[in-house]
């Protein structure tokens, strides 16, 4: 397929990961940055690295051993910032600073507190500061769309002028409207006079639920990269959603004559590690990955498709990675079959990981028979993303009924001490919540409890996630069984272990003084 390039930053590390309630920690953020690798995205935007120590990490780490994609870094336009991100970013073999400054009037009015001028010259200063550490840089022109014209078009060609190599347009505030975005962009592509030696990248929110399609206007008009998240996670109402973006491109290649990069047939697998990892599911019509976007219910509709799949289908399932559940593996399937399977799935794993995962696989199939694609996905993730095990799960038992008071006793391991006790609760969950709280000696707020069956069939693993609040922190916890019961004990237990992870990782970072 021919045709000019679109390029696709992807900013789920940052912009997404920095709305409420999608934080991750460290291992699932290079899970979803191995990920983003994987599906073929340009520029993986892996943090703000003057945010946090933590975030600096993270960046730095994507920065290490995320090989591909270009690794990019946010800061504001001042030298702090930009040498922060410069020392984050690195050991990247391909390293963007990415630095930014509000350019609309109520902006440099009431956060800056700057003049227009003075805007300007930081723009500059930030971009020539930032072309000392790498050549390539970005200069995002933050509400962009909220700005004066005239003051965006000065600004665009001085950052140019400066060696901006990407010059960002965001609707920071999802404010523009698709026709109205698309003017914008054709007006700076036809009036900077030295728009030829950058791209210009477009950003958009979804306050308005337009960003997708503020996006694709941008595009037309000649925008050449976009920056999107995964499910369109994001501040407020979200990012573009990458997922949208790159099959409207994909699937009115008629219309826009252009390509991306992305392998489509790994969005649907980043979709569900994202879901995973924030905690938060897609909603099932979303476009492209949700449960039913490929749902044909409406019985013309599936007499159309059975005819002839085109009646009602523009892409298919399988070219964005919807797997089709087919039975994959059994009890008596040996170490060998278990990896062959894995790897196609698109795991490497070393023999440690691999026998951990052969332990699990035997237990499940031992209980339910048929393993599935997301069976294995399930168990091999879990395994991938384990933060240090303070606390392990040795048994449970509950008793439950309409007409009898809910009991739980739980034995947890640490290391090779046990400890058991007992609690009742509202529920046979609460019942083992509590019995945990009296074990750990720190107890849990819920803040939020999800179950969702990964297959289908009575048999199905179920798969819980937490949201926990211990001592102020608030965590995710995820843990799968055949049992909803150990499914909802074990999220817990995984909730409490990273909690415990965190803490001694910001007690260290304390005694180090960073
Ligand atoms: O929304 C926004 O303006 C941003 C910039 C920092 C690019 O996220
Ligand atoms: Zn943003």
């Amino acid at each position: 397929m021919a045709g000019e390039r679109v390029y696709i930053f992807d900013t789920t590390l940052r912009d997404g990961e920095q709305a409420p309630g999608f934080s991750m920690n460290m291992e699932e953020k290079m899970a979803v940055a191995n990920q983003l690798a994987r599906l073929g995205v340009d520029v993986v935007e892996a943090g703000f690295p003057i945010a946090s120590p933590g975030d600096f990490q993270a960046v730095r780490k994507v920065a290490q051993e995320v090989k591909g994609p270009v690794v990019a870094g946010l800061c504001r336009a001042n030298r702090p910032d930009i040498e922060r991100a410069a020392e984050a970013l690195e050991p990247a073999e391909r390293r963007r600073i990415h630095t930014f400054i509000a350019t609309s009037e109520i902006h440099m009015k009431y956060k800056l507190q700057m003049e227009p001028e003075d805007v300007l010259q930081a723009a500059v200063d930030a971009v020539k500061l930032a072309n000392r550490y790498t050549d390539d840089v970005e200069f995002s022109a933050e509400d962009a769309t909220r700005s004066d014209i005239d003051f965006l078009c000065r600004i665009v060609e001085a950052v140019i002028q400066a060696g901006a190599t990407v010059v960002n347009i965001p609707d920071t505030v999802g404010y523009s409207i698709p026709h109205e975005f698309g003017e914008r962009i054709a007006t700076l592509v036809n009036r900077v006079p030295n728009v030829d030696k950058a791209i210009i990248s477009v950003h958009c929110h979804n306050d308005l639920g337009l960003a997708v399609a503020n996006s694709l206007a941008a595009v037309k008009a000649g925008a050449r990269q976009v920056e999107c998240t995964i499910n369109g996670i994001g501040e407020r109402a979200g990012n573009a959603s990458m997922e949208e973006i790159v099959m409207a491109i994909r699937t009115r290649s008629d219309l826009f004559g252009l390509i991306t990069n992305v392998h489509a047939q790994e969005i649907y697998r980043t979709s569900q590690l994202v879901s995973r990892v924030t905690g938060v599911y897609v909603q099932p019509n979303k476009a492209v990955v949700g449960k039913n976007a490929f749902a044909h219910e409406a019985g013309i509709h599936q007499h159309g498709v059975l005819s002839n799949p085109l009646t009602y289908e523009i892409m298919t399932p399988e070219s964005v990675g919807v797997p089709s559940s087919t039975l994959v593996l059994g009890k008596h399937s040996g170490r060998h079959a278990l990896r062959d399977r894995i790897r196609a799935l698109g795991f490497d794993l070393d023999d440690d990981v691999l026998s951990r995962i052969f332990e699990k696989f035997k237990k499940l199939a031992d209980k339910k028979k048929e393993v599935f694609d997301e069976d294995l996905i399930i168990i091999t993730e879990e395994e991938l993303m384990a933060v240090p095990r303070s606390f392990e799960l040795d048994y449970i038992q509950t008793t439950s009924g309409n007409k009898v008071l809910p009991t739980a006793t739980v034995c947890l391991k640490r290391g090779e001490e046990a400890f058991q006790d007992s609690a009742i609760g509202d529920g046979p969950v609460e019942a083992s919540y509590n019995a945990i709280d009296r074990i750990t000696g720190f107890p849990g707020k819920l803040l939020s409890y999800q179950i969702r069956a990964v297959t289908h069939g009575r048999e199905a693993l179920g798969e819980v996630t937490v949201k926990v609040k211990f001592n102020g922190i608030t965590v995710l916890g995820r843990g799968a069984s055949t049992d909803i019961v150990e499914a909802s004990v074990k999220a817990y237990i995984n909730a409490v272990n990273k909690y415990m992870y965190k803490r001694e990782k910001e007690e260290n970072n304390q005694g180090n003084g960073s």
